[in-house]
């Protein structure tokens, strides 16, 4: 190989190896969550002392899990492929919102946060869910 053919030959295989490390970062970034404003009356809202964290426990398994992880930390098997990073529920910004708020949130959803008001009809399990969003706490 001629010394010129050597130099295009690192230089071809530097480029694809940029353009390759490249795509993959952009691929890999997720945008963060903007604020989620929640309306007054919903905000003041308080679990029931009766939420059931056994209960919210089984559900968060079944319809939350895969995209919050087990632990809320945002990183279940469907988490990276979101657009919007799911956040993290052991955070203080998260543990900070009131009980309202995240069951507002729970309930109506927001683009690739499924609404779940009617996929679980039962409020109670909503307010169980609650309760065990709470469990994340560091
Ligand atoms: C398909 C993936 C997916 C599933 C399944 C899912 N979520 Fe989410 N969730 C998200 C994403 C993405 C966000 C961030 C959305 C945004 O802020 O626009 C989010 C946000 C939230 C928030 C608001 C976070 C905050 O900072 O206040 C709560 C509460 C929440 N999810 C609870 C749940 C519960 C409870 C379940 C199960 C009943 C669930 N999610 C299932 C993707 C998911």
């Amino acid at each position: 190989m001629k010394t010129s053919q050597k130099i295009s030959t690192i230089i071809v295989t530097a480029i694809v190896a940029v353009v390759f490390l490249f795509g993959h970062a952009a691929s890999a970034q997720q945008a963060k969550a903007k604020t989620w404003p929640v309306p007054d009356k919903d905000k003041a809202l308080k679990a029931s002392a009766k939420a059931d964290v056994a209960t919210g426990k089984e559900l968060w398994a079944k319809h939350c899990k895969s995209c919050h992880g087990s632990k809320g930390l945002g990183d279940g098997p469907k988490g990276a492929s979101l657009k919007t990073f799911p956040g993290d529920f052991s955070s203080a910004a998260f543990q900070g919102s009131t009980d309202g708020e995240l069951f507002f949130r729970t309930d109506k959803g927001r683009d690739e946060m499924p609404a779940y008001e009617k996929k679980i009809p039962d409020a109670n399990d909503r307010w169980a869910l609650v309760a065990y969003m709470r469990t994340f706490k560091k």
